[in-house]
């Protein structure tokens, strides 16, 4: 199953890969057979085929397993597994709902009703192939009508009002009509990676206000974790991704023949946005508007396309606003020349800022030459320090020397800063500073290294749980009090639950009740201890030691604490005389 997205060779009684979650050259993504679980010793990501599936599909639990079993051929026993779900069932409602609509939208192209629609599309240059494509439809303007027909079609096929407007489908008069969102506009269905409809975007066909509708997120879309058009360009796009703005610059991109087009979908770009785009992609060529805001836009693209390690590059357009326009103006192969040429993030950095100064100023000239020194000595090799020092100098008209002289003093002080910074990273993370998964590490770091290996063993042979939870002549059993931390305690009574209720534990369970990231960590301590061969019955008996020598440690401190608060509430009472 994994193997279908990873190519995996034998280490062992291993598999490894490279990590299809964030980018490296050597393979620190390795298979367990043995516990069917994996994880990545280089971005920490960790679960079974279950939680594999929902990182790599961009899936919910439910989504996943649904996924699962389509590829096996298997039908769906929906309601099982949706029983402690309420929201669940409207989901499947929804995405079916969705679908219908879409089918709606897309019907009305070839009627009278939706003439103006077609028309519309085709003055934007779009032909049929392409309205088929995207699924493009168009939305008749009959909020006037006693029933508006989208209505009476959803209706007539058995959706409710509730279920409507949980989809963002309609909105309620005062008189308690149901009205349809989307009037009078050609409408983009927005289709995720399995191919389910999420949401609809909504463009009018003149110049009123709002220009786009867009759903609003609802139980099966988040805008900030989708990407128009990722189900057609994920098929094509492992060596770039082309990032627009819109639906239309997306449409006309794949049109010219560049099919690895995407849209955030009507915001700027998010985090989760990114690291899908990792998931799928070496680099993404940023081909925003060409103004101010697109600028702004593509500074934040590149800053988080960069720290989960994708490779970034510029789209300029001359002498238009965005791709679409370029296209329709110069062509499609003029386009993907260009595309070919695009910048690389660091010429666009710079020609930002020589565009911000007036070179024949003198003032303004060393104010440039000042900020570009301080760019060019982010650089980590001399190499490109040195091609960027060459041709800087000479846009500037400086010596290179004099370039370069300031370009190395001005290094040197950067990469002790860096250095600086990663050691201060180092250290804080070995006191567990900036642990979101488990923050009560800070400050109980033996403690949690000592939870963490319990788990790992526990994890790892889950039948010496009953051993270690057992009251012995020698020692009080195991139990929830000795957790120090809130996190491991959750993992253990996880684990102690599952054991008690089914009398075997699985990491396929975890889904249930901890989130990709818990997931992650908890593999993770199963996989530390599978590396090692002490005797675990007596490496769990000692960290157990320790465990409790922490915990009495800090009890003790707590009542010292509180007996010199007490002399100190009981001085003042004498002072202030009580
Ligand atoms: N957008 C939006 N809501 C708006 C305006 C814009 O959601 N009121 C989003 C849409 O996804 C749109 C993108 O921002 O595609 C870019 O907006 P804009 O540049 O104004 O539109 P274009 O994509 O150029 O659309 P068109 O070419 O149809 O005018
Ligand atoms: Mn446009």
């Amino acid at each position: 199953m994994i193997s279908s997205y990873v190519s995996l060779k034998r280490a062992g009684s291993n598999l490894v890969g490279l990590c299809p979650f964030h980018n490296e050259k050597s393979p620190s993504f390795t298979v367990f057979p043995a516990t069917k679980g994996f994880y990545c010793f280089g971005c920490g990501v960790g679960g079974d085929v279950i939680t594999f599936v929902m990182k790599a599909e961009n899936l919910d639990y439910i989504g996943a397993i649904t996924h699962l079993a389509k590829r096996c051929g298997m039908e769906m026993p929906e309601n099982d597994f949706q029983k402690n779900d309420p929201n669940a069932v409207k989901k499947s409602r929804i995405y079916a709902m969705n679908r219908d609509a879409a089918r709606f939208f897309h019907d009305m192209l070839s009627r009278p009703e939706g003439a103006a629609g077609l028309a519309y599309l085709r003055s934007r240059g779009l032909t049929d192939a392409v309205i088929r494509r995207f699924g493009l439809g168009f939305a008749p303007d009959d909020f006037h009508l006693p029933k508006p027909l989208f209505v009476d079609h959803m209706h007539r096929l058995g959706y409710t009002d509730r279920e409507l407007e949980a989809g963002f489908l309609v909105k309620f008069s005062q008189n308690k009509r149901p009205y349809p969102l989307f009037r009078n506009r050609v409408m983009f269905p927005v289709i995720d990676t399995t191919g389910e409809v999420v949401a609809f975007g909504g463009r009018v066909m003149d110049d009123s206000k709002p220009k786009y509708l867009n759903s609003s997120d609802t139980p099966v879309f988040k805008k900030s974790r989708n990407l128009f058009a990722l189900n057609l360009a994920r098929h094509s796009c492992a060596e770039r991704i082309v990032l627009c703005e819109g639906y239309m610059d997306v449409i006309a991109v794949h049109a010219a023949g560049v099919p690895c087009a995407v849209a955030t979908l009507g915001t700027a770009i998010t985090a989760e946005q990114a690291h899908i785009m990792a998931r799928y992609t070496k680099e993404v060529v940023i081909a925003y508007d060409m103004d101010a805001a697109g600028r702004t836009a593509a500074e934040k693209a590149i800053r988080l396309l960069d720290s989960v390690g994708v490779k970034t590059k510029i789209l300029k357009l001359d002498d238009a606003k965005d791709p679409d326009e370029y296209i329709r103006r110069f062509g499609a192969d003029k386009f993907r020349l260009r595309l070919n040429d695009s910048e690389n993030q660091f010429d666009y950095r710079c020609n930002t800022i020589i565009s911000a100064h007036n070179l024949e100023d003198f003032n303004d000239r060393m104010a440039c030459i000042s900020e570009l020194t301080k760019l060019l000595s982010t650089l980590h090799t001399d190499v490109e320090r040195d091609i960027y020092i060459g041709r800087l100098s000479e846009k500037l008209k400086v010596s290179p020397e004099s370039l370069k002289n300031d370009v190395v003093r001005l290094r040197k002080r950067t990469v002790k800063q860096e250095e600086k910074n990663a050691l201060k990273k180092e250290l804080q993370k070995s006191e567990g500073y900036g642990d979101r998964i488990n923050p009560e590490k800070v400050g109980n770091r033996l403690a949690a290294s000592a939870e963490e290996v319990i788990l790992g063993i526990l994890l790892l042979y889950p039948e010496n749980l009953r051993g270690i939870t057992e009251d012995t002549a020698v020692r009080r059993g195991l139990c929830e009090d000795d957790f120090m931390t809130s996190f491991n305690r959750r993992v253990f009574s996880f684990l102690r639950e599952q054991m008690l209720q089914r009398g075997a534990f699985d990491i396929g369970y975890l889904g249930q009740s901890f989130g990709d990231d818990e997931i992650g960590r908890i593999v993770g301590m199963q996989v530390a201890r599978s590396r090692l061969t002490k005797n675990d019955m007596d490496v769990l008996e000692e960290m157990l030691g320790v465990l409790r020598a922490e915990k009495s440690k800090r009890t003790e401190e707590n009542s010292l604490d509180a007996l010199r608060a007490m002399i100190e509430r009981k001085k003042t009472a004498g002072t202030t005389g009580e």
